[in-house]
């Protein structure tokens, strides 16, 4: 009987053992599934991913009153809901200003930047981007009642200029229109306002914004003329350091490219708000 009770004593010493040696090795799993990338750890730990944008942006983003609620929409966010999905998160979507967006995706108060954002070279020095998403170019956006006047880019040399505030199109008139009133608001819908009481004579901004903004106010135009600025593309900022993030995101987006979805939820986007009344 006592040989008995000792044999089970060691089974079950025997047993706890192996449960021990179990959860040390289901411990080591979960410590291997910890990225080296701190944001995407504290995503997946927090259950949300934190997007950081300037909503004055159309189709990229924008505020859409949905059955009576203000809601920022667009093909960023779209995107980012897809980046979210993949990872199994919640999307918070953050509106700031834009020359805010890189200062807070470096403290961390958000995981990415979606806005539009051409990944300059002065910008590749502060954030790590992916590829790119969607290619644009730059246009010159001027009261309806004055279109036709302007048929070149120098007409515009000694005018009163607005460029939204941190962005590529203010570093660019800096530099190509010293003769220039310069003005750079925070956001876009402050420029169109200041434009349609006469406090500027001509917006520069990305052109199928432009081409948004025109679609649903007739009082604006696009210029037919050329800004000698190269075409450039957008894409997602990240803070440096963050490989794993940088691969899953690359994953999604090509993902979507494949699946012809980047295109569909690009076209989506642009009928949303050109059929929305401003
Ligand atoms: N594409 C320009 C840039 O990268 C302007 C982007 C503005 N984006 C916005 N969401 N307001 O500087």
């Amino acid at each position: 009987m006592k040989k008995y009770f000792l044999a089970t004593i060691k089974t079950i010493m025997l047993a706890s053992l192996a449960i021990g040696l179990l959860n040390t090795t289901s411990f080591a799993t979960i410590q291997a599934q910890e990225s080296d990338s701190p944001v995407l750890n504290k995503i997946k730990a927090d259950g949300k991913l934190v997007l950081g944008t300037s909503a004055d942006f159309p189709p990229f983003e924008w505020h859409l009153l949905e059955n009576g609620k203000d809601t920022i929409v667009g093909f960023d966010v779209d995107i980012a809901q897809a980046i979210a999905d993949s990872l199994g998160v919640e999307l918070v979507v953050e509106d700031m200003n834009f020359d805010s967006l890189v200062a807070a995706v470096k403290t961390g108060r958000v995981d990415m930047i979606m806005a539009g954002m051409n990944p300059t070279e002065e910008r590749q020095k502060e954030v790590d981007f992916s590829d790119i998403y969607h290619e644009t170019g730059f246009v010159a956006l001027v009261p309806a009642s004055k279109v036709d006047e302007y048929t070149e880019f120098e007409q515009l040399a000694n005018l009163k200029i607005g460029v939204q505030k941190g962005t590529a199109q203010e570093s660019f008139v800096t530099e190509a229109m010293t003769e220039a009133a310069i003005t750079s608001m925070p956001k876009n819908d402050a420029l169109i306002a200041a434009m349609m009481t006469n406090r500027l004579d001509a917006i520069i901004i990305d052109q199928i914004v432009a081409e948004q903004f025109a679609s649903v106010n007739p009082n604006i135009a696009i210029a037919n003329l050329k800004v000698p600025h190269e075409e450039d593309g957008t894409a997602i900022a990240i803070a440096k350091g963050n490989e794993a993030f940088l691969e899953e995101i690359q994953a999604v987006i090509a993902e979507l490219e494949e699946s012809g979805q980047l295109e569909e939820l690009f076209i989506k986007n642009i009928d949303l708000m050109a059929g929305s009344v401003e």
